[in-house]
């Protein structure tokens, strides 16, 4: 017969089997424009890797396969950069959301697809470091009915925030002009299928959404077990500019030296680079740790650490740092370095003398900027 360990192991082995991910990658971006007129927000990337591509990676390394996509206006675009799920060894389906109203309305439109299953939640913009294994593990072993995870934040207005009365948690409130305390519930949540019963009750906020956090509110009224656990690795919610530069500074630094790319005699690189395959560096310095992406050139450069240059882009004669660049970018003969800056895709910017002592941009896709002799 089987002990209460093994009966254990095998409850948590079965609720695993049956876990679902479902990622939310809707929304305006209205935080992050002009970037986001032509780019779903999910899939700006982070050291030249969409950030939804890290959700997607996190659900697999936890076992999960089956992934719901929940879309809205810019769907195609997700849908070209995801396809079926294949490449990252996972099922994913496509579900839209009409008009984004709210995070637990993108649940309500998922019902269907998930079914019966527990699943992860996961907002597509948001970045956690370390992955989700552990929480996932511990959520298929207690059997509770949600799991949240919170982390201290400094701005506790801007999220929902959790109270704890006696070691539990005991209201969720959706950004408080006067919080309870400094714990965010990160955008990553774990839930069974009692969720469904929220949040068909739920009424628009204040806002006009259906909050997830008015969803774990009522889940914990009705006496539900609600687990929550204060994380302790490194989370970010990438809605803001600032926000997407912290998080490719943070995981440049946690990634090794690469070099399938090419790098002239007289280049010289320190710390970790990262050179993807048919990236060219000739007469520059390489100051990592940074990225530089696929049939990237840079001639006569110096780009300075924790910089994301992505695929095809061209840098002559220029001066960067601290910032991201897309794809098919071409950046020559600037006066001044660029510092800071988040820069779109197919961009020409091309300069000479300048006024100021440093470029901090933010420039939307197709842009064109040229420099006249000062
Ligand atoms: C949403 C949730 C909020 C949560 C946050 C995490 O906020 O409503 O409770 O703390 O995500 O990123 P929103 O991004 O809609 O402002």
């Amino acid at each position: 017969m089987a002990s209460t360990k093994e009966r254990l192991l095998e409850k948590k082995a079965k609720r695993l089997r049956k876990l679902k991910g479902l990622i939310l990658s809707g929304g305006k971006g209205s935080r992050l424009r002009p970037f986001t007129y032509t780019n779903a927000k999910q899939l700006v990337p982070i050291a030249n890797k969409p950030v939804l591509f890290y959700a997607i990676e996190q659900l697999v390394e936890c076992g999960v396969r089956d992934i719901g996509i929940v879309v809205g206006e810019t769907g195609e675009q997700i849908q070209a950069a995801v396809g079926d799920g294949s490449a990252f060894d996972a099922r994913v389906e496509y579900i839209h959301q009409e008009t984004p109203l709210g995070i637990a309305h993108a649940v309500k439109v998922a019902r269907d697809y998930l079914g019966e299953s527990p699943f992860v939640l996961y907002l597509g913009d948001n970045f956690l470091l370390g992955g989700i294994k552990s929480f996932v593990e511990s959520f298929c072993a207690d059997d509770c009915n949600c799991q949240i995870l919170l982390q201290p934040v400094s701005n506790p207005q801007a999220f929902g925030i959790a109270e704890f009365v006696d070691g539990r948690v005991r209201r969720i409130i959706e950004k408080p002009a006067e919080p309870p305390s400094n714990l965010a519930v990160i955008g990553i949540y774990l839930f069974d299928h009692n969720v469904f019963a929220a949040v068909e009750q739920l009424k628009p906020s204040a806002r006009g959404e259906l909050e997830i956090t008015d969803t774990i509110q009522y889940l914990i009224d009705k006496g539900l077990n609600v687990k929550a656990e204060v994380l302790d690795r490194y989370w970010i919610d990438t809605g803001k500019m600032d926000d997407i530069l912290e998080a490719n500074r943070i995981i440049l630094d946690t990634l090794p030296s690469s070099n399938r790319g090419q790098v002239d005699e007289r280049t010289r690189t320190y710390d970790t680079v990262i050179l993807e395959p048919g990236a060219r560096v000739v007469n520059s310095v390489l100051r990592g740790p940074l990225i530089i992406g696929a049939e990237t050139k840079v001639i006569d450069s110096y780009i300075g650490p924790h910089t994301s240059i992505d695929h095809h882009c061209q840098l002559k004669g220029v001066r960067v740092g601290g910032s991201i660049i897309l794809e098919y970018t071409t950046i020559e003969d600037l006066h001044w370095p660029i510092e800071h800056s988040l820069i779109g895709r197919y961009v020409t910017l091309r300069g000479a003398q300048a006024v100021g002592g440093s470029y901090s941009l933010t420039l939307g896709d197709h842009s064109q900027i040229e420099m006249p002799e000062g």
